[in-house]
């Protein structure tokens, strides 16, 4: 487990109370941190990362006990889920407490909270003892980064600090729940699965309609390598192969199944069988796929059960283009 150091945690909270950014681990994926407090700061997310101003962030906690402070008519059911899935990779909206700066919510009146399972993480927060909004740390409509190293090619100019925890355990970001209707709403699908929500609440779980891009996890092109990225069923992974070698491009493949063509112009990256752990590789994958600049990156499709429903939401986001572009 990687500890952070007493030296790194001062320089970090001091570099936060100055208003400047300061890159963390979570178990999800690496967060770009801000005072959530401090308006300033706040911006200089939106500006490191060309984020719309309209997108808001989420904002991490040290412990339960700060829910209040930055919500307000918080239902029974926040605290239990708190209680179940805290600290972990679930995000609550509700609504915003008054204080709370528009410039985190994007102008909303609720607010996305969190308390994040990683001992840096929470040593962090513990010693800043405040709220640090913090959105993946990626440019805008990028993939998100599971590695110090992500952060630092991405994002390395931008800020004062990037604390290395290694590789992240989840591997995509927190489920999201929305907790300000009438019903509780699976805004995003992650490592806690809509299943085990529903089964704290002791009710189902609408899913979003997809109507509102208020998540940009949301919008349908999101998480996105620069190649251009295609999901192929299982069968026809080898044929859609062949034909764009018979178009002279180069392929970059990730599939479950074992590489099934040997040829200098192919790369085949070999991805776990069980989801948690293919998860875990994605976006690292993605990213060294994008990196061979080849034509394509084609994508083993992955089955849509509860299990992979999170897997299956950041590849349909990857691999998406608009109507009528290839
Ligand atoms: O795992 C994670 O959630 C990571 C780590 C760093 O904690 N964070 C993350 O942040 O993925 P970001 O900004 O990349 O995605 C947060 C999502 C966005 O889709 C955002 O719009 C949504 O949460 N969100 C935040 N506040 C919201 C609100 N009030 N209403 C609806 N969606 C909200
Ligand atoms: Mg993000």
């Amino acid at each position: 487990m990687t500890i952070i150091s007493p030296n790194e945690l001062v320089r970090a909270v001091a570099a936060l109370r100055e208003g400047q950014l300061v890159a963390f681990p979570t178990e999800t994926v690496y967060g770009l941190g801000a005072d959530a407090a401090n308006e300033t700061a706040v911006r200089r997310i939106f500006a490191a990362k060309g984020r719309p101003a309209d997108h808001p962030l989420i904002v991490h906690l040290p412990d339960v006990a700060a829910l209040n402070d930055w919500a307000r008519n918080i239902p029974p059911l926040a605290w239990q889920l708190a209680a179940r899935f805290w600290p972990g990779p679930l995000t609550m909206i509700l609504p915003k407490a008054l204080h709370v700066p528009d410039v985190v919510t994007g102008g909303q009146q609720s607010i996305g909270l969190r308390i994040p399972d990683h001992p840096v993480a929470g040593a962090l927060l513990r010693a800043f003892n405040g709220g640090i909004a913090a959105p993946s740390a990626n440019r805008f409509g990028r993939i998100s980064p599971t590695l110090a190293e992500h952060v630092q090619a991405e994002l390395g100019d931008a800020v004062a600090l990037i604390i290395d925890g290694g590789p992240c355990r989840v591997g995509l970001e927190s489920s999201i729940v929305d907790l300000t209707g009438e019903q509780p709403v699976l805004l995003r699908p992650g490592h806690v699965s809509a299943s085990q929500i529903a089964e704290v609440l002791g009710m189902p779980m609408a899913q979003s309609q997809r109507s509102t891009t208020r998540a940009p996890g949301m919008l349908a092109s999101h998480y996105a390598p620069l190649t251009t990225t295609r999901i192929v069923d299982s069968d026809a992974l080898l044929p859609a192969i062949e034909a764009l070698l018979r178009q002279e491009l180069r392929v970059a493949v990730l599939a479950r199944q074992a590489a099934a063509i040997e040829d200098p112009r192919v790369f085949w990256q070999p991805a776990a069988h069980d989801p948690e752990r293919y998860a875990h590789d994605l976006y690292a994958y993605l990213r060294q796929l994008d990196a061979l600049q080849y034509d394509r990156i084609l994508v083993e499709a992955v089955p849509e059960s509860d299990a992979w429903l999170a897997v299956y939401d950041r590849l349909r986001r990857a691999a998406y283009t608009a109507p009528g572009h290839d």
